[in-house]
């Protein structure tokens, strides 16, 4: 399994199917062990903290991410984590981090690849886009957070993204109680 993502990770540091190949630097690469995972975390995209340090979730949403997966008795090392989109969407001229759009479609088959390889039994969706691409367009977060989900052999929990909580402090509660029960969940306990 290993082996056959890091030749996935090497194809997809030369993709060229959208246009923002153009502005790669480092290539942010998936973070964790997926032999080993309790679970496959997919967010949306990486920030300009991603690119710097080539790992997802490397800044401010992924301090929230490590507080959240500690309440479900989780260390990062105990998961791993991966994004549909691989390289950083902007805006402003290249200042401001963008919501991923029209780099979804491509960008989302070398996610569906990755899966294929790992085969995960359970995958944690954080936001939006990610639901939507494993799930279905029809599904929305502010619906679906926290129930169980299937999308082929795989068992979908979403997630409330964890930046969602910086923006709106009020899901903070909400979130952290969700994690606690994704912890109940893993150790195969159900969702509760
Ligand atoms: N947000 C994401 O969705 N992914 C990252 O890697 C970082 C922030």
């Amino acid at each position: 399994m290993l082996k056959k993502l890091d030749n996935l990770y090497k194809d997809i540091a030369l993709c060229t199917k959208c246009p923002l190949a153009a502005d790669r630097t480092n290539p942010v690469r998936d973070n964790g062990d997926p032999e080993k995972a309790a679970a496959v975390l997919v967010g949306e995209a990486p920030g300009a903290n991603e690119v710097k340090y080539g790992i997802p979730f490397a800044g401010e949403a992924g301090k929230k991410l490590s507080g959240y997966l500690a309440l479900a008795g989780l260390a990062r090392e105990d998961v791993y984590i991966t994004n549909v989109v691989r390289c950083r969407p902007t805006s402003n001229g290249g200042r401001r981090n963008r919501t991923p759009s029209r780099e979804i479609p491509s960008c989302g088959d070398w996610l569906n690849s990755e899966l294929a390889i790992i085969r995960p039994k359970t995958v944690v969706t954080l936001g939006n886009i990610s639901l939507k691409w494993i799930c279905g367009k029809q599904y929305n977060i502010g619906n679906c957070h926290g129930k169980l989900l299937k999308a082929g052999d795989m068992a979908i929990i979403p997630m409330y993204h964890p930046a969602a909580a910086i923006y709106r402090r009020e899901l903070d509660e909400l979130i952290r109680a969700e994690f606690q029960k994704l912890g109940y969940y893993l150790k195969g306990n159900g969702l509760c």
